[in-house]
This record gives structure tokens, sequence and C-alpha cells, in this order.
């Protein structure tokens, strides 16, 4: 049976991605949630196993409300008198906190820098002949926005095909990203698959066709702007090219997509 929510004094959310998981999440929870039920508190509080909560590097890691308290680095011996302290409305131990309400920073010790695309790069590529090039973000985490953001602004954007036909970007109707791995564009007369999101290692099919890399390039000849998507062996799945009236598409990948990396000529001239 469900649980009554109008009767939930607190809620924990206990992270159960990968990272957590590895960490050792699985007793942490089992632990919480024994407390909980043998000590009569298991129609007042509610515990949610979630998918990753953003922080691996702190993991395993549980978000208690009310009060927005983040843990960090859980383990069973720690989540029982976590669980105390928040039904006996008993201070919190700092230590323990990633975050809570009110701090302005986090508190990390695995604190990973961002990872942030390179700066363009002159090379003289097999395909592209000279061209500044850099490589942007290949999960579908920024290829389905992209996307979304080329439907949306189709005007002077051309999607070229690994078997090189052409149509524009105004002939896409829309986009249908409700299966598993991959992301289709829909014409009136046909569907282009991507396949954009992690797909499993031992399936050699779908990481053929596996978008692993992302590359935004200038041709230096022709002034030509676009992206040029790879799988992980290096073959060709498709191409994006930018009219070069319309800079808008190639304004939004340079800000959104490579974070502000922007072409800058005069390093290179
Ligand atoms: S898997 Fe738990 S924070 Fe990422």
């Amino acid at each position: 049976m469900g649980k009554n929510i109008a009767n939930t004094t607190h809620t924990f959310f206990f992270c159960d991605g990968g990272s957590c998981q590895k960490a050792g999440s699985e007793k942490v929870i089992r632990t919480a949630r024994a407390y909980l039920r043998n000590n009569g508190h298991w129609n007042d509080t509610h515990t949610i196993k979630t998918r990753c909560n953003g922080r691996c590097e702190d993991a395993p890691t549980c978000i208690v409300y009310p009060g927005q308290n983040w843990y960090k680095e859980l383990t069973p011996e720690k989540i029982t008198p976590i669980v105390k302290r928040h039904l006996d409305n008993a201070p919190l131990v700092n230590s323990e906190l990633l975050y809570k309400k009110g701090w302005q920073e986090q508190a990390s010790d695995n604190e990973i820098a961002p990872i942030k695309p390179k700066p363009f790069e002159l090379k003289n590529d097999t395909e592209l002949g000279e061209c500044f090039i850099t490589k942007g973000f290949s999960s579908d985490q920024y290829l389905y926005p992209l996307f979304l953001y080329l439907l949306e602004n189709p005007k002077g954007v051309s999607l070229i095909s690994s078997d090189e036909k052409r149509i524009s970007f105004q002939e896409i109707i829309s986009l249908d990203y409700s299966k598993t791995y991959t992301l289709e564009l829909h014409t009136e007369t046909t569907a282009i698959p991507f396949t954009i999101a992690a797909v499993p290692k031992e399936n050699k099919e779908l990481q053929q066709a596996k978008i692993s890399s992302t590359e935004y390039y200038f041709q230096k000849e022709t002034q030509q702007k676009g992206i040029r998507f790879k799988n992980k062996f290096g073959k060709i799945l498709g191409k994006i090219e930018f009219d070069s009236l319309n800079n808008k598409a190639w304004e939004y990948c340079t800000k959104i997509q490579l974070q502000n990396v922007h072409l800058d000529f005069k390093n290179h001239e």
C-alpha cells in the first residue's frame, strides 16, 4: 500500500545511482529503513531511492527534508545517528554534511574541477582540410538540447547523414526521444536516428551507432561552420552545417554547448 504522505514529517532521499551503489549505498539504505521500522517511524517518514544526485565524488549521498540537508560519504554506522538526530530535531553534525540550507558553499573534500571544452585549434583534418576545431560534449544531456534548439531554430542549418544525404533542418518536424538510446528526427517521410544515450559496453551494434565525439569546426578556406559527430571508432555518423548568413545557431553552440569557448582568429594569424 502506498504511503500516506500527509503523515510524513521527514523524507530521506537516498541516492541509488551507480557511484553510490559502488560506494555501498544499499547497506546504508537498509540500515536506515530497519531503524525507522523498528522504532515506530515507518508511517511518519518516507525513504526514497533516487537516481544520481550529481555528487558522485561524495558517494554515498542522501538528502533529508525538511531543511535541504545533503549528506556525504555515508556508511551504515553513520546513518542511524543521522536519522535519529533529524527525528529528534537535534543539532546536526556539520562535518557529515555536504550542504545545508543557508550555507554559502558546499563542504566537500573531493571536489573535481569541471571539465571544459578546449579552445579551438588550427588543424589539418583529413576530411575537413585546414580548420579550427574543438570537441564539445557528447552525452545526451548536451546532444538532446542541441537537437531541440536546432529544431526550434532551423533557419540556415543543414543535416548531413552518414551516407552524405543533406536535408535542411526546416524539413524536420519533430524529435522523438522516447526510445532508450536513440533520438529520432522526423521529417514528413522518414525518421533519422541518432544514438545519444549511454549504451551498454557489451553491445557492439549500439557502440557503433553511439555519438562519442562531437566536434565543432570552422573550415579556413570555405569559412564553413559545422558540427561533426563520430562514434568511438572514429566513423563519421553525421554532420550539421551552418549557413554563413545565420550565426544564431553557431552562437548558441559556442555559448551553451562549448561553454563560451569562442573562435579566436587573432591567436592564429
Ligand atoms: S551516483 Fe550518487 S551522487 Fe551520483
